[in-house]
């Protein structure tokens, strides 16, 4: 029997997906759970035949100029791929997938918490309370931003987009998107599709990120676009942190232009942005919106599918 490809798993997956790629393949698993340096995936691509990385690996052009060319494969545990340089390594003949839809719920749903919490108050209503500091109540005390009816704006309606978008219909939220093209009747249910993110923003009483970050799209909401919206607009971004202009967003709460975030992608990951730690209507997590047990193995699964579907010959269901 010919040798198992050899597998380099950078972070510490879900116990079901560890079993099944050891079962499949001479695996080594990264338990320490650190992100994986330039030098150690160079290092790991002369003696591993694929890795599944994820987003906290960075596979840029300079990294790819210097892989061995025994990787064959990169797949990713994440939908996202901001974090390789695609032209970079197709170019030096390496294999590229990701994890669609997988994770859409998981984050649709988490991107729900964040537009909830940053519209009544989660960050300053929780802190009064586990401080003991809850002295005090009155009809005008902690009022928020109601969902029911309101206006929700999304940026991308593709997987994440429209799972969010099911959600939101649930609160009875009037649905308006912005996509690269309109979406037939039955994947729009009803949504009233924008041409342009600037016709988008002047609707949106409440505005949800859901596209990749590309060089299209990074900074996206900066000063100016912050002004497009509604006085008092609540944004979410569960998508990534490059699309948001952090500067203009502050400015923006600083103006009352933007009532509340809710946050789950930083341009600084991990850490985030220490100067948002001084804004109680900033409801932060530090992304983890496809992190559900469900989802975690989902996402392995689907990146071990992509794999051997390569290894046996096959084009992988999610190549890119
Ligand atoms: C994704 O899949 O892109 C998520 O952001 C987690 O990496």
């Amino acid at each position: 029997m010919a040798d198992k490809p050899r597998l380099w798993i950078t972070r510490k997956l879900s116990d079901a997906t560890l079993e099944r790629a050891a079962r499949d393949y001479d695996t080594v698993v990264n338990l320490a759970d650190t992100a994986g340096s330039a030098d150690e995936l160079i290092r790991a691509s002369s003696e591993f035949d694929a890795i599944i990385p994820c987003h906290s690996e960075h596979f840029s052009a300079e990294v790819a100029a210097r892989l061995d060319t025994r990787l064959k494969i990169i797949a990713n545990h994440s939908v996202g791929v901001d974090h390789c340089d695609l032209p970079a390594l197709k170019a030096r003949g390496i294999a590229v997938t990701n994890t669609p839809d997988v994770l859409s719920d998981a984050t649709a749903e988490l991107a729900m918490l964040l537009m909830l919490g940053a519209a009544r108050h989660a960050v300053a209503g929780d802190r009064i309370v586990r401080t003991g500091a809850w002295d005090f109540w009155s009809p005008s005390f902690m009022v928020g931003k109601q969902l029911t009816g309101a206006r929700l704006g999304i940026i991308g309606m593709g997987r994440v987009g429209r799972a969010f978008a099911a959600k939101a219909r649930g609160f009875d939220m009037e649905i308006h998107y912005y996509n690269r093209s309109e979406l037939t009747p039955e994947m729009a249910q009803g949504a009233t599709y924008h041409d342009s993110v600037d016709s988008l923003l002047g609707v949106a009483d409440f505005l949800s990120l859901h596209c990749p970050a590309t060089p299209e799209t990074t900074g996206l909401m900066n000063a100016e676009r912050f002004g497009l919206l509604p006085q008092g607009a609540v944004i979410v971004n569960s998508a990534r942190g490059a699309l948001v202009d952090e500067e203009a967003l502050m400015a923006a709460l600083d103006a009352g232009q933007v009532a509340a975030a809710g946050l789950d992608c930083f341009q600084t990951e991990p850490g985030g942005n220490p100067a948002f730690a001084a804004y109680d209507n900033i409801f932060m997590l530090p992304h983890i919106g496809s992190a559900t047990a469900r989802t975690r193995d989902a996402m392995g699964f689907r990146a071990l599918d992509n794999l051997d579907a390569f290894f046996a010959g096959k084009t992988p269901g999610d190549l890119l």
